[in-house]
């Protein structure tokens, strides 16, 4: 078969790596891909939105398959757009993609199906939304309606902050048309665990669990990111506890979505929060985790294709999905100043000393042959190991082997499962 990857992060390096293990793909493309990904797959310089020049080249290159990773061509319509053209493509329908691209609609849908969810309320104009605000204590939630990246959430510890969040987001528009709706939610503590799962309509088969880091500093300083590192299985956390998950959460809302007539097909991600009163939902992707996609596939070991396919099938309830009993921990290295300004192009080096983990490309890109940075989040390191100590050591042994200049990591990823 002959496979088109949409996207070009560290997430569709992992895809595009698990599937050039797939002895049914003849050809692999990915669009626009990286400096990584360039190494498994043939890349097309068309960007994620180009949805007319991506069903071209997949008429032309008479593409069997594309699989379309990111969020915003999802939200907007790309899965569509394909088959509609009679292209076959992986991912959910924009119908079905808004549980990630309106956080409005997600709340909305968890509160019909009476789903465990952060309390909170939502606005579509500044002034009632402040005055609300101003009858909350913190620390308080703030979130942007729509896509931004990972940083239309701001988790405010003062009234001064929620204010100013609310503020940036609805007057400022600093996230553009995402910014139109907000959400201000309760905020709840406990530890957070990323519970992806495939989904055929009703059918879930959940993937082993995961945690991301999305603050830039270790302890969880500073302001949040797209993630800076993941870790799986959790060994601290009960196994009925994801069944509670499955149970109470992710399967009740892959039935909503069917009771709503917009099945949900592709890859469903929870992110959770575990508090005292059990399980609750933070937020819902329509896609892989990035950096979780990272620690999730180099566990995986049935073929990645045949479950894409399962899906498109209606066949996902049969289809054998076999996990390893490694760990894994992916350490991301980020260019200097991210989540903020950052500079591209610096030189990369050392990247051929790697021992044993896996590297996955975030940011990059070849300029006159050298690989040099291109993005915020610059790589993933990914060590595996017979437990989570052991997964982190190789990662970190082989992050100090690569260099660019003021290259930033957290030096605590995956330090929650040993304490
Ligand atoms: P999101 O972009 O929705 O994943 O939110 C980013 C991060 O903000 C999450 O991973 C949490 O760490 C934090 N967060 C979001 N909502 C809440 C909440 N209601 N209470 C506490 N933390 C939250
Ligand atoms: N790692 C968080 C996300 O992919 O949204």
């Amino acid at each position: 078969m002959r496979v088109l990857v949409i996207g070009r992060g560290g997430r569709e390096h992992a895809i595009v790596w698990s599937l050039s293990k797939s002895p049914k793909i003849s050809k692999l493309f990915c669009a626009p891909g990286n400096g990584g990904i360039a190494g498994l797959a043939e890349c097309v310089p068309i960007t994620e939105l180009q949805f007319e020049e991506i069903s071209t080249f997949a008429k032309e290159q008479a593409i069997d398959l594309v699989m379309v990773a990111p969020d915003d061509p999802l939200a907007a319509g790309l899965v569509d757009h394909l088959e509609a053209k009679g292209i076959a493509a992986f991912g959910p329908r924009a119908n079905a993609a808004i549980i990630e691209g309106s956080k409005v609609f997600m709340k909305e849908l968890l509160k019909k199906y009476s789903i465990p969810t952060a309390a909170y309320e939502s606005f579509d104009a500044y002034e009632p939304a402040l005055a609300y605000l101003r009858t909350q204590t913190a620390p308080i939630v703030i979130k942007a309606d729509g896509l931004a990246a990972g940083k239309g959430v701001t988790v405010a510890q003062t009234m001064e902050e929620a204010e100013a969040a609310l503020k940036d987001i609805m007057v400022d528009q600093v996230f553009g048309k995402s910014g139109a709706s907000v959400v201000i939610e309760e905020f709840l503590t406990g530890q957070e665990m990323s519970l992806l799962a495939f989904v055929d309509g009703s059918t879930v088969r959940l993937m082993v669990p995961s945690q991301d880091h999305k603050p830039v500093f270790d302890n969880d300083k500073g302001p949040n990111t797209g993630g800076m590192g993941t870790y799986s299985p959790l060994p601290h956390i009960r196994e009925s506890i994801v069944q509670e998950a499955l149970e109470k959460i992710v399967q009740p809302t892959a039935d909503a979505m069917v009771a709503e007539g917009r099945p949900f097909k592709g890859v469903l991600y929870a992110g959770l929060i575990l508090t005292p009163n059990g399980v609750k939902t933070i937020e819902f992707n329509a896609r892989f985790g990035d950096p979780e996609t990272q620690v999730i596939l180099p566990r995986l070991q049935t073929d990645l294709l045949d479950i894409f396919l399962a899906i498109n099938n209606g066949t996902l309830a049969e289809q054998p999905i076999e996990w390893s009993e490694d760990a894994a921990v992916c350490v991301i290295v980020a260019s200097p100043g991210y989540p903020a300004a950052y500079p591209k192009g610096l030189p990369i080096t050392g990247l051929d000393q790697v021992q044993d983990s896996l590297v996955f490309h975030a940011g990059t890109a070849i300029e006159d042959g050298q690989i040099v940075t291109n993005g915020g989040r610059v790589l993933g390191i990914t060590g595996i190991g017979k437990d989570i100590i052991e997964a982190r050591q190789k990662a970190y042994a082989d992050l100090d082997r690569i260099h660019f200049d003021g290259k930033h990591y957290r030096t605590d990823i995956a330090m929650k499962a040993l304490k």
